[in-house]
């Protein structure tokens, strides 16, 4: 807990992005040098970080990726890369562009009001981004022509993975919503498509085929989408940018795609459903190598069971659903129907490296007066992601005792410490219940040693920003971070809230920063 400890304070003026910002980084009173220090809470627009971590920045939204003139989108999430030619320090990235923040970032105009011009300009920003970047001299850079770079967006045509054609149709028109995902052991990506309905609305298909929620972003006006075609799963070649979309993993607002490898190399994919209320899904491949067949499982964290989602099996959903793929295409009625539990918010998804435990962030329920949101623990039994039974319990509370919350995106470093982000949303941060958070931050949690179990604010993200998609470097040493939406929530562009990472009156820029230093290389040793 950083709070409510005695502390011996000392005071550094920390160099950050051209941004000087005064931190006061604590040690704990009475422990030996090699304890972790960590920061208090900050409302400043900088990327604030404890002693012995330092940033550089890789690569900002509208940057050029090739001289075909692909360029780096916007709002900036999910991180993951492959290795070329075997070389951990020369990599391919994909990384997630979630979402299109309205307003004056982008156009000038919202929802109805948008030109053709602007839903075009807006269609290009979102999907995700392959870029190189390699390791030189020790310093990571972007090789910004690589032959690799590309993008994928919202005009890209994606085959998709069914029985039979939704709506008609084989392929999807393109990607967006893309917030978290996974990495496969043949070297593909997992892109999660989220909150797809503001883009396309959803329809409810009991019964007749009809529209239940109107999108809002306003691209339906020039691109009528098919909303069965979004909330998938997407597998991603970064070498060829061959993309595909899965429905075996089931259709919702699909946060992550974690990629277990079970004893008999099949794969194992869990996944949550960020919404209030919604589900944590296990689905278990037919066949090692690929995620095209298999079970797809719900959990009942109750009574510890994983639940099969299957319409030949399962009388309930038998009755129910015209097909097992109508089923998948409405993954959550299925969840529902069979009994799963509802949690707050399932986000990301990360096994321990070293007790094969598997945690959860459950970011918040307000309604249920759980606002800070927790952190869930599964216990496959035997430690195996084939089983179906388990154990739930919580790992940790959000809360003023321990110093976070709305826990979002998760990471283990190597030496088995968790990390983890929060998102507290913009227009809460700073006002009850959340004062005392600050901006997001960066927190971990020693899993051995003197402050074993204790949160650590390493970080503080820049107004109104998210660090999202944390991943570490193969070998520990740099700790890839994007900051999303900085100033999302400003009134207009005379009034912004942020100006990171440039300073001065600029526009703030969604970017990917890597963080290196001898905080994180102790526990590389
Ligand atoms: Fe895209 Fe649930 O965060
Ligand atoms: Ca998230
Ligand atoms: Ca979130």
């Amino acid at each position: 807990m950083n709070t409510g400890r005695a502390c011996s304070r000392r005071e550094f003026i920390h160099f950050i992005g051209g941004i000087t910002a005064t931190v006061f980084t604590h040690t704990v009173a009475g422990k030996n040098k090699t304890d972790i220090p960590f920061i208090q809470a900050s409302s400043e627009d900088a990327v604030i970080l404890a002693d012995g971590l330092d940033y550089q920045l890789l690569v900002s939204w509208g940057e050029p990726i090739n001289s075909g003139g692909d360029k780096f989108g916007f709002n900036n999430d999910y991180i993951d890369y492959v290795r070329i030619d075997n070389n951990p320090d020369d990599c391919l990235f994909w990384i997630n562009h979630e979402s299109v923040s309205q307003g004056y970032f982008l156009t000038s105009s919202e929802g109805a009001l948008k030109s053709r011009e602007d839903v075009e300009l807006e269609r290009r920003e979102v999907g995700g981004s392959i870029v190189r970047i390699s390791k030189s001299n020790g310093q990571w850079k972007v090789n910004r022509d690589d032959k690799y770079n590309r993008r994928i967006d919202a005009n890209t045509r994606i085959p998709i993975i069914a029985d039979a054609p939704i709506h008609g149709e084989t392929e999807a028109l393109g990607t967006f919503a893309n917030c978290a995902g996974g990495r496969t052991p043949w070297n593909t990506i997992l892109s999660c498509e989220e909150n797809y309905h503001y883009y396309t609305g959803e329809v409810s298909l009991k019964g007749k085929r009809t529209l239940i929620r109107e999108p809002s972003v306003g691209w339906d006006r020039f691109y009528p989408m098919v909303p069965e075609h979004y909330g998938w799963v997407i597998e991603i070649d970064p070498f060829s940018g061959q993309a595909k979309k899965h429905t075996s993993m089931g259709r919702f607002a699909h946060e992550s795609a974690t990629v277990i490898v079970a004893k008999d190399e099949r794969c194992v994919v869990y996944s949550g459903d960020d919404k209030t209320n919604q589900f944590l899904y296990k689905f278990i491949a037919d066949e090692p190598g690929s995620l095209e067949k298999g079970a797809l499982y719900v959990a009942d964290t109750l009574n510890g069971s994983w639940l099969l989602l299957d319409v030949k099996t399962n009388p309930k959903l038998e009755g129910y659903f015209r097909s097992q793929l109508d089923m998948l295409i409405r993954t959550r009625e299925a969840g529902a129907l069979a009994g799963a539990t509802p949690l707050d918010r399932p986000e990301d998804i990360e096994r321990d490296p070293e007790t094969g435990s598997i945690f959860v962030t459950l970011t918040k329920n307000k309604g249920a007066n759980r606002p800070y949101g927790s952190i869930l623990k599964i216990e496959e039994t035997n430690n195996d992601p084939l089983s179906l039974t388990f154990q739930a319990s919580t790992f940790i509370n959000g809360g003023e005792s321990t110093g976070f919350a709305c826990p979002d995106n998760l990471a283990f470093d190597v030496a088995g410490n968790l990390w983890f982000t929060s998102d507290i949303s913009g227009e809460q941060l700073n006002y009850p219940p959340y004062s005392k958070f600050g901006n997001n931050g960066l927190f971990m949690i020693p899993m051995n040693g003197q402050q074993s179990g204790q949160v650590l604010q390493l970080g503080s993200a820049p107004v109104h920003a998210e660090f999202t998609g944390i991943r570490f470097s193969e070998d520990g040493r740099s700790l890839f971070i994007s900051v999303q939406h900085p100033g999302e929530n400003s009134a207009d562009k005379n009034n912004l809230l942020s100006h990171w990472p440039d300073g001065g009156n600029s526009m703030p820029k969604p970017s990917v920063i890597v963080i290196e230093g001898d905080l994180i290389n102790r526990f590389c040793v």
